[in-house]
């Protein structure tokens, strides 16, 4: 299959979680780790996130030109089923050009830089990451940063659609059994299913620590 070279980014806590037991975003990536972010962000061709993520943090997805001269504002991809994405979310602003991935037709009218695709649904009636991975390769889209939440990085890595895998922790201590970690979603149902990984780096970043995993296919 033709695909995009795909990098998954997360910044976690020492327990591993990647927001408040809220849910909402909290700062988690040292000044470092954000430059780092950025950077990665301003070298790929598109940058993609769950709709979740977007309703509970409404990030831009954009690059900062504090962190990156001339930034190439990469594409968003925002995967929302249900056509769930608000018209007035940062991600749809006219900053750089959007595309939602449903799996329904949408009748919301959004900016002249959004693109509403309809994709082909998996077993599981999800979005089938297979098919759009083609489809955004199609679309000339050879590097794709994945930058969460918990259930899209887990269906990725379940899926073993990941090329590099980068995770900064925090020396932070966020607990709670219901705070999202870095892979959410439903598990493994066994122990044959576990997803394994190869250490590629580990640095110190700041006060945190940066890993570069590879996935063992
Ligand atoms: N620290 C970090 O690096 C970081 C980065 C980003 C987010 N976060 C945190 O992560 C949390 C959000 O994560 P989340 O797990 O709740 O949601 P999420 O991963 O952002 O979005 C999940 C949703 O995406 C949609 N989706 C569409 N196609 C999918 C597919 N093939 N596989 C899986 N999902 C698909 C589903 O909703 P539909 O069925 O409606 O399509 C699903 O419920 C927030 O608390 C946010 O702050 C942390």
């Amino acid at each position: 299959m033709n695909r995009p070279h795909v990098i998954v980014n997360c910044a976690m806590s020492a327990d591993g979680k990647v927001a408040l037991p809220t849910r909402k975003q909290l700062r988690i990536s040292s000044d470092d780790d954000i430059e780092r972010m950025y950077k990665l962000r301003n070298e790929s061709d598109a940058v993609l996130v769950g709709i979740e993520t977007i309703l509970s943090d409404d990030p831009k997805l954009t690059v900062k030109e504090k962190y990156v001269n001339n930034p190439n504002q990469p594409i968003r991809i925002i995967l929302d089923s249900n056509c769930r994405t608000p018209v007035d979310a940062l991600a749809v602003n006219d900053l750089a050009k959007t595309l939602i991935i449903t799996s329904k037709k949408c009748s919301k009218k959004f900016n002249d830089n959004v693109k509403v695709i309809q994709c082909k649904t998996d077993e599981e009636g999800q979005i089938d990451l297979g098919s759009l991975l083609e489809l955004l390769y199609n679309l000339k889209i050879k590097t794709l940063m994945v930058e969460g939440g918990s259930t899209i990085i887990w269906t990725f890595l379940n899926k073993r659609l990941v090329d590099d895998f980068y995770v900064y922790m925090a020396p932070l201590i966020i607990g709670g059994i219901k705070t999202p970690t870095m892979a959410n979603g439903k598990g493994i149902k066994s122990i044959d299913e576990l997803i394994s990984l190869e250490i590629v780096k580990v640095s110190r970043l700041g006060p945190g620590v940066l890993f570069h995993f590879k996935m063992i296919k």
